[in-house]
């Protein structure tokens, strides 16, 4: 059945990168090692994500998919003619710190990684594509680590300031959305990759994570302080990756539950929309010894410097009941299974409604515009024999979330835009494959680093152009939708 346009005229319509995960180049340009360059693929990337004392060195035995990624250090002007032609107004990327701040800790930032930029904003804007960028995507700089031993150390602060205030004067005519931390969040069950910690060693990981949080949170107040005084127009939003948990039953403990696994989440963005700690953290913290060094000046950084915007990664719901102890209390978190949703073939839960839930129910509770800056299918692809790539999964995917998106837009939901995970095929952050592919875009390498490069466009490539030209008019709604 034919249909109006879903999307209003001014909606961001896009894909999503980080540099870890498709530059490449990652000794080119004077630029220093980030914790990515150390995380191999394969067995040891999940011993290593765990236990990374012992890792924090690249050895000569294990691949590094971060090391050459897709090379888009070398192809950028190919790759951004691409998402020109599938009309993208706006690409969200990342700035690899260490490109501009090798070890992180420099006085002067590195030309030679700020001149990269300068020519990627450049191509942006000859598509006429709005760069929408991360600050830190998972990628602080390894010095920082080895140095003052990451975000633990309350240092971190002024390196990331001195990092934020370089790209705010040399960018900030040319970006208006900034995110400070990439599903800052993350750092509760991912604290190597979010926060840089290395916690082999320290007895109460929970303290560490929590302190380590409070320093990105500041740190991102501070950031927002001085994007807004330097640059008025500009906006910055704090990016969490949003799974929003269903309660499993009625049974009120079930839903009880279910509140609880959603507030590890929006801790972070309760912090970051409201400028202070949520009264519910504190028990929390005092069940499990955990005693925060904050002074009263980050207190008042945190109250005076909200964010502009909320944004947020979605792909999936998970769904819980009182057996499954709060993530805030229990590091080992086993979802019940929803026996309404489909799964992708890493397991992920497929739940396009949720991700309607996910907006209204962040919308009622912040009131402030978002923007979905992650979502996407991470499959298999398949080569036929005349080259063509038949991805109508991802098509099914897309749009079924899409027609969610303009369904929670009818309900109110004052939304910036959409930028879909992986336009190209990159590197799996969770993995480190390169065979979990999101893209519109086929890449030719394959988990060990072999293949032409070659890229070439998949049978999603037409379908999201077609989106894009038509806001929406082209989605298949055959799916019953709740008024
Ligand atoms: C988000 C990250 O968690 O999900 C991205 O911000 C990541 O960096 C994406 O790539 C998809 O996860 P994965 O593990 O499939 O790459």
């Amino acid at each position: 059945m034919p249909h109006d346009a879903l999307f209003p005229d001014h909606f961001l319509f896009g894909g999503a990168l980080a540099g870890n995960q498709y530059e490449g180049g990652f000794d080119q340009g004077r630029k220093g090692l980030s914790i990515v360059d150390v995380e191999p693929a394969g067995p040891e990337r999940k011993e290593m994500l765990e236990h990374p004392k012992k890792y924090l060195q690249v050895r000569d035995d294990l691949y590094y998919p971060s090391h050459r990624a897709i090379e888009f250090y070398d192809h950028f002007k190919e790759d951004i003619r691409l998402f020109g032609e599938m009309h993208f107004s706006a690409l969200r990327i990342s700035i690899a710190w260490a490109r501009i701040f090798p070890n992180g800790d420099e006085t002067e930032p590195n030309e030679e990684g700020l001149k990269f930029y300068d020519q990627v904003f450049d191509e942006l804007e000859k598509y006429h594509i709005e760069p929408v960028v991360t600050i830190s995507h998972y990628e602080t700089p390894l010095g920082l680590v080895k140095m003052y031993g990451g975000w633990s150390n309350r240092k971190l602060i002024d390196f990331y300031l001195r990092y934020a205030e370089t790209l705010f004067k040399r960018y900030g005519n040319r970006v208006k959305y900034w995110m400070s931390f990439n599903e800052i969040n993350c750092i509760v069950t991912s604290p190597f990759i979010a926060g840089a910690l290395v916690l082999d060693d320290v007895p109460n990981k929970k303290q560490a994570i929590y302190q380590a949080s409070h320093y990105e949170l500041v740190a991102s107040a501070k950031a927002t302080k001085l994007l807004h005084e330097l640059v008025p127009n500009a906006e910055m939003g704090c990016m969490l990756a949003f799974s929003p948990f269903y309660a499993n039953t009625c049974k009120p403990e079930d839903q009880i539950a279910a509140l609880q696994q959603n507030r590890v989440t929006l801790f972070f963005g309760d912090v970051h929309a409201r400028g202070c700690y949520p009264s519910y953290m504190n028990r929390f913290f005092k069940a499990n010894g955990i005693e925060l060094e904050i002074t009263d000046e980050d207190r008042k950084v945190l109250r005076e410097n909200t964010v502009d915007y909320i944004s947020f990664s979605y792909y999936m719901s998970f769904t819980t009941d009182a057996d499954q102890r709060s993530l805030l209390a229990n590091e080992v978190f086993e979802p019940v299974k929803n026996p309404y949703v489909e799964a992708s073939d890493w397991g992920w839960p497929i739940d396009p409604v949720g991700l309607r839930y996910a907006l209204n129910l962040l919308y009622d509770r912040y009131q402030k515009p978002l923007f979905i800056v992650e979502n996407g299918l991470g499959a298999r692809d398949e080569i036929e024999p005349d080259g063509s790539i038949h991805d109508d999964y991802r098509i099914n995917y897309l749009n079924d979330h899409l027609v969610q998106v303009a369904e929670a837009i009818k309900d109110g939901v004052d939304l910036i835009g959409y930028t879909t995970w992986g336009p190209i095929d990159v590197v799996s952050a969770g993995t480190g494959e390169m065979e979990k592919r999101y893209g519109f875009i086929y890449v030719d390498r394959d988990n060990k680093g072999n293949g032409s490069l070659e890229r070439r466009k998949k049978k999603s490539f037409d379908w999201y152009r077609d989106v894009i030209d038509s806001k929406g008019a082209t989605l298949n709604l055959s799916k019953e939708t709740i008024k």
